[in-house]
């Protein structure tokens, strides 16, 4: 049971990543991965804090771990949880032996060392002192069609309400030539899809000088055997010209920018410290609805933030009107421990939050409903993701990122490339008729898909 180990993984697809990461260290040091937490010598919980009360869910979840103690397990807590609670895990729950934020991942080998000599309060903790990234070539991929590659770690840009430049440390880039020989080694397994993560991927710079963001895009279109391209999250002040003009040039590259606003006032984001205005938000958005294609944009939307009124909560309804997005992400403002907004009157009470939560996405789906109607009668290519047997649909993604259901004579494989006629819309998906064979996918990726069958999947 020793070097047996089981995760769980909670927060975005930054965490979702690491977890891979974590996962493929862990078995290059010998580790099997369970999926029964009972079956597991060593159980890691990898944590997110980027809302709510995720301290107390992630001490409670530790109380129902406490209960399996006997059993001589072991614990560790990583992730930003980890890094923002530190000493004060085992203080309140000794049975904890390794605690360990997202910067220090790349001392994990060392970590477990020390973990399996017996060392109970193991910490790999980094207070914004790392220029390193974590590169590893032990990736266990979970999702077996599209790759993901971190590009950027950490932020650098303090927005008010947020806890992630204190949990995920400073921003660092790896180079380019380590992106792209990932992308070219993933490529070669079988995959077709990538995806670039950072808390702002397109603040990249690469330490080597040789490529801007948009230049590594293109560089990515390039390899071969790479159809899909997409990367997020994008951050309105780093974000260029040339980034659109790359979508523009290159196919393989997603018609999709996912491109925060957080609130359509200029006083709120003032006070949001995002160093930016609503004219000038805007102006971005101008130069992707001036594109030859036609690129589909989504936001994330904090409604409730310290002070907002209703005039500035009426400027985000305007602000939403004035895009028209394709999605949006809306959260109620929740106050985070060590930001400066903590110092703020959490001012605006919850009922006012749910209320403005509501309006928001009730709008948001009344431009849906109009947005998604372009599809109709079109025809979109969609890579296919799974079998809805019940219903006797393929389910897929468009370049755009939007769901799509679809009828097929022949059941299409998984990670397949198929055209779609759309003949019905809903505000969240699209519904279609397959008019074209499908694209299989390539003999390598098939074998992948093998491999990962018998690999436990990520939690
Ligand atoms: N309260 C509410 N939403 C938040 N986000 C980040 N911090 C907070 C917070 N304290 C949202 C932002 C960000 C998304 C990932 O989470 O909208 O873009
Ligand atoms: Fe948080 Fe702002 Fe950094 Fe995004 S850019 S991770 S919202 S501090």
């Amino acid at each position: 049971m020793s070097k047996t180990f089981y995760i769980e993984t909670f927060g975005c697809q930054m965490n979702a990543h690491d977890s891979e990461k974590v996962v493929g260290t862990l078995k290059q040091e010998g580790y099997t991965q369970v999926s029964d937490e009972a079956e597991a010598g060593l159980i890691l919980y990898n944590t997110c804090s980027i809302r709510d009360k995720a301290e107390q869910k992630v001490f409670h979840r530790l109380n129902e771990y406490k209960r399996m103690q006997g059993e001589g397990k072991k614990f560790a807590v990583i992730g930003c949880v980890a890094q923002q609670e530190g000493q004060r895990i085992f203080e309140r729950a000794p049975y904890v032996s390794l605690v360990a934020g997202s910067a220090s991942y790349r001392n994990l080998p060392d970590m477990l060392q020390r973990l399996e000599a017996g060392e109970t309060r193991i910490t790999g903790l980094d207070d914004r002192q790392t220029e390193e990234t974590f590169d590893t070539e032990f990736t266990s991929r979970s999702n077996p069609h599209r790759g993901y590659i971190t590009i950027i770690e950490g932020c650098d840009k303090f927005c008010s309400y947020c806890v992630v430049p204190y949990t995920r440390g400073k921003e660092r880039s790896r180079t380019s030539a380590s992106v792209l020989a990932e992308a070219q080694r993933i490529a070669a397994l079988g995959y077709t899809e990538i995806q670039l993560l950072g808390q702002n991927v397109n603040s990249y710079r690469d330490p080597s000088g040789s490529r801007t963001f948009a230049e590594l895009l293109l560089a990515i279109g390039e390899v071969n055997g790479i159809r899909r391209v997409r990367f997020t999250t994008s951050h309105p002040r780093d974000f260029t010209k040339d980034i659109v003009d790359a979508i523009d040039a290159m196919p393989a590259l997603c018609d999709h920018v996912h491109l925060p606003v957080q609130s359509g006032s200029t006083d709120v984001l003032r006070a949001m410290q995002r160093e930016y205005t609503r004219d000038w938000y805007l102006e971005r958005i101008q130069w992707t609805k001036d594109a030859k294609r036609d690129i589909s944009l989504t936001s994330d939307i904090i409604v409730g933030f310290p002070g907002e009124t209703d005039r500035d909560f009426e400027q985000t309804i305007t602000l939403l009107e004035a895009v028209g997005y394709d999605a949006i992400y809306g959260f109620k403002y929740s106050p985070r421990p060590n930001t400066p907004a903590i110092h703020k009157h959490d001012s605006i009470p919850e009922e006012v939050k749910v209320q403005r939560l509501a309006i928001l996405n009730a709008r948001q789906r009344e431009i849906q409903r109009q947005n998604y109607a372009r599809h109709l009668n079109h025809t979109v290519e969609v890579m296919v993701e799974g079998h809805n047997t019940t219903r006797g649909q393929v389910i897929g993604r468009s370049s755009q990122n939007k769901t799509v259901n679809f009828t097929c004579d022949t059941i299409p494989s998984i990670g397949s490339y198929i055209d779609v006629n759309v003949t019905q819309v809903f505000p969240n998906s699209l519904v279609g008729e397959a008019v074209s064979s499908p694209l299989p996918p390539s003999a390598a990726l098939l074998a992948q898909q093998a491999l990962n069958a018998r690999m436990p999947a990520l939690a």
